[in-house]
């Protein structure tokens, strides 16, 4: 196949449109067989007159099936529930998937780190269902489902099957929280016993992030509800040179949309300052799922394009600032292009 496949663009806000910009000129100095259609979500729709997170948005991801989304500010304590969080809601796109590994030129603490973090993505705490009980107390619901407990751990026992990986670990909390994650450690138990080719081990997530801190070359593919692996993908973040690399994928049934896994860094905003290659990688993720979905090979031969120019800039030490270098996103994405 070798048409072009529409992908809807939403820059975001904050750096959103900064690193969007950077990406873009990327894929298409990389001739990655792509056509974008802009569409708005989170603050820059509420600019536009719009909803927070706009139907032609959520009806032009259903149309074409995949998009490549910049960060949207969510406000703290107050304001409108994460356009970010209903968006997979809407879509039920219920795995987030993002992969950490060491990168050449960039020094941290780890070396060989190679990881991926599979975070259930619509339940959890983060079903925002909060309830003032009384004057002063105030409480929030863990949902667990069977259903999307069995399928993250589906996904991610089949995704470590699919890719070689040789090892699936459960983080959770389930001598406190009994019933919710008792049932998700359960499904994935249950689960793990249909793939006798990945090692299963479940661990309780305290001690699970000390571990992760000490030897992250010890994990491969990691599996948990909702607001751990938000938390956990921010800290394996931090093994490999922080937010400004790792990037993801939300993925559903029949949608998927690829995002960083950083958000919108508003004290960086506007000054090309923020490193755009969380969500080139994340472009690169997205020409490989449709290589791997649509068959096609011009996009998996960009993709490989894309990434061995940037692991190249990296090894000639042409970085941003928040990597050790100097810099700016513009410039970065220019060494990049050079080398394609
Ligand atoms: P953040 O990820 O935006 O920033 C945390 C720190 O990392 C900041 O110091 C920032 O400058 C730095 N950083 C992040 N991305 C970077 C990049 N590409 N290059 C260089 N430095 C980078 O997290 P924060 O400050 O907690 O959240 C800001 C806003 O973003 C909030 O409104 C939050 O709700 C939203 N958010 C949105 C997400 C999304 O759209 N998926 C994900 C996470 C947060």
């Amino acid at each position: 196949m070798s048409s072009k496949h529409t992908v809807v663009l939403i820059p975001g806000d904050g750096i959103g449109p900064e690193v969007a910009s950077a990406t873009r000129r990327v894929l298409e100095a990389a001739g990655a067989p792509i056509e974008w259609v802009e569409h708005h979500a989170g603050l820059a729709a509420l600019e536009d007159g719009a909803e927070v997170l706009p139907e032609s948005t959520l009806g032009a991801i259903r149309a074409h099936g995949i998009a490549l989304k910049g960060p949207c500010t969510t406000p703290v304590g107050k304001g409108f529930k994460s356009v970010n969080v209903q968006l997979r809601q809407a879509l039920d796109l219920y795995a987030a998937v993002r992969p950490v590994r060491s990168l050449p030129g960039v020094k941290t603490r780890f070396e060989n780190v190679d990881l991926v973090v599979v975070r259930e993505n619509t339940e959890g705490l983060y079903s925002g269902i909060e309830n003032v009980i009384t004057d002063g107390v105030v409480a929030s619901l863990k949902v667990a489902t069977e259903k999307a407990c069995t399928r993250i751990a589906r996904w991610a026992m089949d995704y470590a099957s699919r890719r070689g990986r040789r090892k699936v670990t459960v983080f959770h909390k389930a001598n406190i929280m009994k019933l919710t994650d008792g049932m998700f450690m359960r499904a994935a138990e249950r689960v793990s016993e249909r793939y006798p080719d990945v090692a299963f081990e479940e661990l309780i997530i305290d001690a699970a992030c000390m571990r992760l801190v000490q030897d992250p070359s010890r994990f491969e593919v990691l599996v948990m509800e909702n607001l751990y692996g938000d938390v956990v993908s921010d800290l394996c973040a931090g093994l490999v040179g922080g937010l400004g690399v790792v990037p993801g994928a939300n993925i559903g049934d029949k949608m998927a949309v690829f995002e960083a896994v950083h958000g919108s860094a508003p004290d960086i905003a506007g000054q090309n300052k923020a490193n755009p290659l969380a969500l080139l990688m994340s472009a690169v993720m997205m020409l490989n799922h449709l290589a791997e979905e649509r068959g096609d090979e011009a996009a998996k031969a960009s993709a490989v394009k894309i990434k061995t120019a940037y692991d190249q800039a990296l090894s000639d030490g042409q970085k941003t600032a928040d990597i050790g270098g100097s810099l700016g996103t513009k410039e970065f994405a220019d060494a990049v292009v050079e080398r394609i």
